[in-house]
C-alpha cells in the first residue's frame, strides 16, 4: 500500500506536535508545519518532515502548499487544520484590530489553506479534512469572546463545507476538545498582554483571576487530558470508512454538548458565568 500523506498546521507544541508524532509513528508521511524557523528545525531534528507555514501570511501558506505538493507529486490524502491561539478578554475590551488578528489566524488562514487543498483532493477523488475546533466552538464562556467567535465561525464554515463536499469523496470532520495540556494558556496569556488594556478596563478585577488561571502551573481545570486524547479522534477521522462530523474530547465537551440541548439559555448562562469567571462584579 502507498504511504498516506497528511499536512498539519501548528506543530511546534501541544496537539499539533502530538498528532504529527503519532501519525508518523503509524506509518503516515506527515508534513509537520510550524510558523517559526527554530520550531521547523526542532521538528526536523526529531526526524519529521517539517516546513514553515504561518497562517497569518498568504505567501507562507502558498509556499508551504507548493513545497508539499512538489514533494509528493501533486496529491495529498489529508489536512489537519490545528494551529491557533486564544485571545482572552471581555468583549467590550476587544479592539477591531485585536479581533481581526484572532480571525486572521484561527479562521481566515485555515480557510485559505483548505481552499488550496480542496482542488487537489477533488482531482484525486478522495481526501480528509479535519478541523480542530473546541468546546468553545459550541459553548460561549465569559472572557473568551474573540476565541469563541472564531471557533463558532469555524464550525459554521465547516458544517457548510461538509454538505457542499458530500459525494465528492472528501470527508470533513470537526474535533471539539475541552481542556488539553499544551502551551495554549501560555500563548493566550501573551495575546492578552499584547491586546487587552486591563488597567483601564471595567473588568480589571476579573482579569486578575483570569491571569492566575492563564499562568497556573499544571492543569487549570479538572478533566484536563493530554494531547494524545485528540490523536485518537484524529486517527478515526482519517481512517474510518465513515468518519464522524464531530468528535468530542474530554468530559466537559460531552457534558456541555448535552447541557446545551437540555437547559434554557438562562440556566446555562448561570452555569457558564461561574465556570468562566464571569460572575457578579
Ligand atoms: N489546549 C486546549 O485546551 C484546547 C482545547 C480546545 C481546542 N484547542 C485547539 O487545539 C489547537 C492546538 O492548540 P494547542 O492546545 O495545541 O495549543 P498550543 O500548544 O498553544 O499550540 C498552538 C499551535 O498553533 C500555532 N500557531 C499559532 N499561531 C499560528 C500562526 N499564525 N500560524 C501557524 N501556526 C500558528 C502555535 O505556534 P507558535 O508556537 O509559533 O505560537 C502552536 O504550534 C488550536 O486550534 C486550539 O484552538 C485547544
Amino acid at each position: 500500500m502507498t504511504q498516506r500523506t497528511l499536512l498539519i498546521t501548528g506543530c511546534s507544541t501541544g496537539i499539533g506536535l502530538a498528532c504529527a508524532q503519532g501519525m508518523a509513528a503509524r506509518g503516515w508521511r506527515v508534513f509537520a508545519t510550524a510558523r517559526k524557523a527554530e520550531d521547523v528545525a526542532a521538528l526536523q531534528a526529531q526526524g519529521l518532515e517539517a516546513l514553515q507555514l504561518d497562517l497569518d501570511d498568504s505567501g507562507s501558506i502558498n509556499a508551504a502548499v507548493n513545497a508539499v505538493l512538489q514533494h509528493i507529486g501533486g496529491t495529498l490524502d489529508a489536512l489537519f487544520n490545528n494551529g491557533a491561539y486564544g485571545l482572552p478578554g471581555a468583549v467590550e475590551d476587544l479592539s477591531r484590530e485585536a479581533l481581526r488578528a484572532q480571525f486572521e489566524t484561527n479562521l481566515f488562514g485555515w480557510l485559505e489553506l483548505t481552499n488550496r487543498i480542496i482542488p487537489v483532493m477533488r482531482a484525486q477523488g478522495h481526501g480528509r479534512i479535519v478541523m480542530n475546533s473546541s468546546l468553545l466552538g459550541f459553548i460561549a464562556l465569559p472572557y473568551r469572546g474573540a476565541y469563541t467567535a472564531s471557533k463558532f465561525a469555524l464550525e459554521g464554515l465547516t458544517d457548510t463545507l461538509r454538505m457542499e463536499l458530500a459525494g465528492s469523496g472528501i470527508h470533513v470532520s470537526l474535533i471539539e476538545p475541552g481542556p488539553i495540556e499544551s502551551r495554549f494558556r501560555a500563548n493566550a496569556h501573551a495575546a492578552f498582554k499584547r491586546w487587552i488594556d486591563a488597567e483601564h478596563s471595567a473588568h480589571q478585577k476579573q482579569y486578575a483571576a483570569q491571569e492566575r488561571r492563564l499562568t497556573k502551573e499544571g492543569p487549570a481545570v479538572a478533566f484536563t487530558l493530554p494531547a494524545e486524547a485528540v490523536l485518537d479522534k484524529l486517527i478515526h477521522a482519517l481512517t474510518s470508512p465513515r468518519p464522524r462530523a464531530r468528535y468530542r474530547v474530554t468530559v466537559p465537551s460531552h457534558l456541555f454538548a448535552y447541557l446545551k440541548r437540555v437547559l434554557s439559555s438562562r440556566v446555562l448562562d448561570l452555569l457558564l458565568r461561574k465556570a468562566g469567571g464571569g460572575g457578579k462584579r
